[in-house]
């Protein structure tokens, strides 16, 4: 049955899910169809952006044919295509572009163009009230770790993001280190769960002053060395010094190789690696939220389905008196509802692309 109002066909494919959703006023999801690669990525320990184009070009049009039958809209209802056109793997954006501007053409309705990283701090309204705003948002995902300062659905501001790795990407490398398996947040979080945060000390880096940036490669390199011993250790050669080194060589059973630790240390370095994540985040957070003088906060990205995540930041909202808007667990990872859904803002606003649209693997600060 269709619904009443604006009816938004999205498109989603910058990575290694291809989605197809329809979303009516922005928020009311009729349909939302996630193909995940997951298991063709999986042997490589990560995604492979040859493989994924391929397979976004298999799915494509199984998955809108999907969406559309289970939404029960006809094309003629559909109000405009919206498609997620930056950031993400060129090749990946290029199926799900080509798709969207197909549909757009031969329906005869608008295209628009929404960014990834800031439909994942608009998931939170889907299938629930809007978002309060304004609003501090954080985006933390397998590709991005970026903060907003958002007006409305449609006016973000970039505070900050990482200067190296994502947040996501540094769960996945640590738990590729630990030989949790891929994809690594899932996984670390489930392992966190029976173990003690306080067990091994990691480096929570904040980067200076009241930076609203992030960096998660001296945590990652930190448990890599807590694991493998200082580099040249283990080979018997005089191991090099630094901050991170020196903190290795303080814990207790350190550079032992993974093979020789115990399920109990797995754990205890799991949950000690997630808090010091978890810290960082919620710091700059509460840094943002205080600096745009934020009414709600909000955490959207694959990484806001960790459990450590939401309930920190369910105590920080609590502490702040801030409404607290968190993603439903099928809007966490990548999908198309979230892309509809903002499409919606854009289209009120009067924002539509023309076909000379392009994919950007990038989009700067
Ligand atoms: O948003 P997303 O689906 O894709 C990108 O836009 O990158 O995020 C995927 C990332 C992966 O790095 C994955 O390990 C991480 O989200 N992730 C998690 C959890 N579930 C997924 N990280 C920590 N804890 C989780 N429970
Ligand atoms: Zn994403």
């Amino acid at each position: 049955m269709p619904a009443d109002g604006a009816l938004i066909v999205g498109i989603e494919s910058t990575c290694d899910e291809t989605g197809c959703a329809v979303v009516a006023d922005g928020r009311r999801v009729l349909a939302n169809v996630v193909a995940s690669q997951i298991d063709l990525h999986a042997r490589f320990g990560g995604v492979v952006p040859e493989i994924a184009s391929r397979a976004h070009i298999e799915a494509i049009n199984t998955v809108i044919d999907e969406a559309l039958g289970e939404s029960g809209v006809a094309p003629a209802e559909v109000a405009a295509v919206a498609v997620t056109n930056e950031p993400g793997l060129i090749g990946s954006l290029l199926v799900g572009l080509m798709a969207a501007k197909t549909l757009a053409w031969v329906w005869d309705r608008p295209l628009v163009a929404v960014n990834h990283v800031r439909a994942h701090a608009y998931a939170p309204a889907l299938d629930e009230e809007p978002i309060g705003y304004p609003a501090a948002a954080l985006v933390c995902s397998g590709g991005h770790t970026a903060l907003y300062d958002c007006r409305s659905p449609t006016e973000m501001t970039l505070l900050g993001g990482t200067i190296d790795d994502a947040a996501g990407e540094a769960f996945d490398k640590v738990a590729s280190i630990l030989r949790l398996g891929f994809p690594g947040g899932p996984a670390i979080d489930r392992a966190a769960r029976h173990g003690d945060p306080t067990v091994v000390k990691l480096p929570r880096s904040l980067l200076r002053g009241e930076s609203l940036d992030f960096s998660f490669s001296g945590v990652k390199t930190a448990v890599l060395y807590h694991v493998n011993g200082l580099p040249g250790e283990r080979r018997g050669r005089k191991a090099r010094r630094g901050p991170h080194a020196e903190r290795a060589a303080a814990q207790p059973n350190a550079g032992r190789g993974i093979e020789n630790f115990t399920p109990q240390e797995v754990a205890d370095l799991a949950a000690s690696f997630q808090a010091a994540v978890v810290d960082t985040l919620i710091i700059k957070l509460r840094r943002a939220a205080k600096a745009t003088g934020a009414r709600t906060l909000i955490i959207g990205g694959g990484v806001s389905a960790n459990s450590a995540l939401r309930s920190a930041a369910r105590e920080l909202a609590d502490k702040l008196g801030c409404g607290l808007r968190m993603p439903a667990m099928a809007y966490t990872v990548d999908n198309a509802a979230m892309t509809a859904g903002l499409a919606y803002h854009y289209l009120r606003g009067g924002r539509v692309a023309d076909y000379g649209l392009t994919a950007r693997a990038t989009t700067g600060r």
